[in-house]
């Protein structure tokens, strides 16, 4: 028997080094009231008086040349990439992030600046419609488990998944807000 396991979803982790100076230089924005810490505003728009913004903006760069190496093999040489909005998610202690995808964005991307074991996971949903029938199966034959990947977030992590692969955060079963950032990562031919 020929065994082809077809349509991978390439998911990219990634460890940033300095995070914990790149994480007190962006909270660092607070203070400033200008900046309004909130989802509604482009985060890289202030990357260059930000040394932890413009850090992390290339991390993001870099992280997506590195996984897209993986994925596309020499065509990557050929493609640059981009960022798109960069936006600050606050998710309170209490609080659930909907299931959604970012669309037909390269990637989409997320740090970990603030989290703790009991923030949240990120929930990955498998992409393959109809898979749930084989979950049925019992469990002896099935080596599929489950048709959610947690990802669970540590400080100084990034995360790059595609932009159609729909996702959730679970409950913030903590007494702490979680902080990351998120960005959208386009290609871009040279
Ligand atoms: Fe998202």
């Amino acid at each position: 028997m020929q065994k082809i396991d077809l349509f991978p979803t390439p998911i990219g982790i990634f460890d940033v080094e300095n995070y914990q100076e790149i994480n007190e230089e962006i909270l660092s924005l607070k203070n400033k009231e200008q900046y309004q810490f909130s989802s509604d505003f482009d985060i890289w728009s202030f990357s260059n008086e930000n040394e932890g913004l413009k850090k992390l903006q290339m991390k993001f760069l870099e992280a997506s040349a590195e996984l897209a190496n993986e994925i596309v093999d020499e065509n990557y040489k050929w493609i640059d990439f981009k960022n798109l909005r960069g936006w600050i998610n606050l998710q309170l202690p209490g609080k659930v992030g909907r299931v959604h995808e970012h669309g037909s964005v390269s990637f989409a991307g997320t740090y970990y600046i603030d989290v703790n074991e009991d923030s949240g996971t990120l929930n990955l949903a498998d992409p393959r419609i109809g898979i749930s029938s084989w979950l049925q199966l019992p469990k002896k034959f099935n080596s599929l488990k489950d048709n959610t990947y947690k990802f669970k977030p540590e400080i100084g992590k990034l995360i790059l998944i595609p932009g159609w692969l729909l996702h959730n955060i679970d409950l913030n079963n903590s007494d702490k807000v979680r902080i990351s950032v998120s960005t959208n990562i386009i290609t871009k031919y040279k």
